[in-house]
């Protein structure tokens, strides 16, 4: 453990919690577990009100066991998140320190992507202890397997394509859906499959729109499919153009949806609580050690910590094997 990342666990007392970024669903698992693990293991509990906005604002009040409660089947986050642009600066952090010293605050508990984790980053770089949580849901941080609300996204997508396979079977169409996911076609890979969509575009692969899309579907017509499913990552293409261009190349009616946040609701999953609830009790595990800088991680079927700069240096993309899946499975 380098000493960077080592301090005395009986310096740290009152520890804070808050999510930023996009909110996903579990988050809520989340901070049940950092106050109730907290508070068991004798530490004070802040929340955080609107993220790194909320800490440099002073949005900080104590919680307690009730504060928690009928908070594990709610979606979204009660403790709200933003994406704060004046704690993107050195002043922001310093601002955001110094408030968190106001409130005698010793350590917080971050829960959010790869945008959130650069911030509990900086934090730590001036000398702020954090441990960072991951709760997007993109599944797009390197250094886990998975993150918080994930499954909720995969699910609720899957539940909406089903419905919208439906109506593009009664009228003979395709289907062309958007799914949420940023910059990582994770989300939009794995809804594929489940849906058995014919053509699935992420930004980890190149789509050619001949061969790859217009190719596909009409051999499938030959083979005698009478409706399709494609599903495109939101940062692979334009979703609307994608349609109109399969509609005028092809000749089969297509229609455009866009998911959009309708992914980012709902009450999570089982999965989601579950592992919502075990990495944030692994989050005050790390502070009850003295451990801190460390960020929550699933690998291998194990949840473990990493060092904060260790983890953000990581890298992961799709597999070539999984799109290959896709594809057979399209046939
Ligand atoms: O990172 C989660 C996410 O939902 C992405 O999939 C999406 O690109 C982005 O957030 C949307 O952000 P906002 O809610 O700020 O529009």
């Amino acid at each position: 453990m380098s000493q960077q990342n080592a301090t005395n666990s009986q310096s740290i007392r009152n520890i804070g919690v808050l999510t930023s970024g996009g909110d996903a669903p579990g988050m809520n698992a989340v901070i049940r577990a950092v106050v109730r693990g907290g508070i068991f293991h004798g530490f004070q509990v802040f929340g955080i009100e609107r993220g790194f906005h909320g800490m440099w604002r002073g949005n900080i009040v104590e919680l307690n066991s009730r504060s928690v409660s009928e908070k594990l089947q709610r979606g979204g986050t009660f403790l709200m998140t933003a994406r704060s642009k004046t704690f993107n600066t050195p002043e922001g952090v310093d601002k955001a320190i110094a408030m968190a010293k106001v409130f005698n605050l010793d350590a917080v508990v971050v829960i959010g992507g790869d945008g959130t984790f650069r911030g509990a980053r900086d934090l730590a770089a001036k000398g702020f202890p954090v441990i960072a949580v991951p709760g997007t849901i993109d599944n797009d941080i390197a250094c886990t397997e998975y993150t918080i609300g994930y499954d909720t996204a995969m699910n609720t997508a899957m539940q909406a394509i089903d419905r919208l396979r439906d109506t593009a079977s009664s009228h003979e169409r395709c289907s062309v859906i958007e799914v949420m996911g940023r910059n990582a076609g994770y989300l939009a890979l794995n809804v594929a499959v489940a849906t058995g969509a014919e053509v699935v575009m992420i930004p980890e692969a190149e789509t050619n729109i001949q061969s790859d899309v217009i190719k596909v579907l009409l051999e499938g017509r030959n083979r005698g499919k009478k409706h399709f499913i494609v599903v495109v990552a939101e940062g692979t293409g334009n979703t609307m153009e994608i349609a109109e261009t399969i509609e005028r190349v092809a000749g089969i009616e297509a229609r455009a949806t866009i998911l959009g946040h309708l992914q980012r609701g709902g009450s999570p999953t089982l999965r989601d609580r579950q592992m919502g609830s075990i990495m944030g009790l692994q989050a005050v595990e790390c502070l009850r050690q003295g451990r801190v800088n460390r960020v929550i991680a699933y690998q291998q079927g194990n949840i473990i910590d990493l060092d904060i700069e260790e983890a953000l240096s990581m890298t992961k993309t799709i597999n070539a094997k999984d799109l290959e899946r896709a594809n057979i499975l399209a046939l």
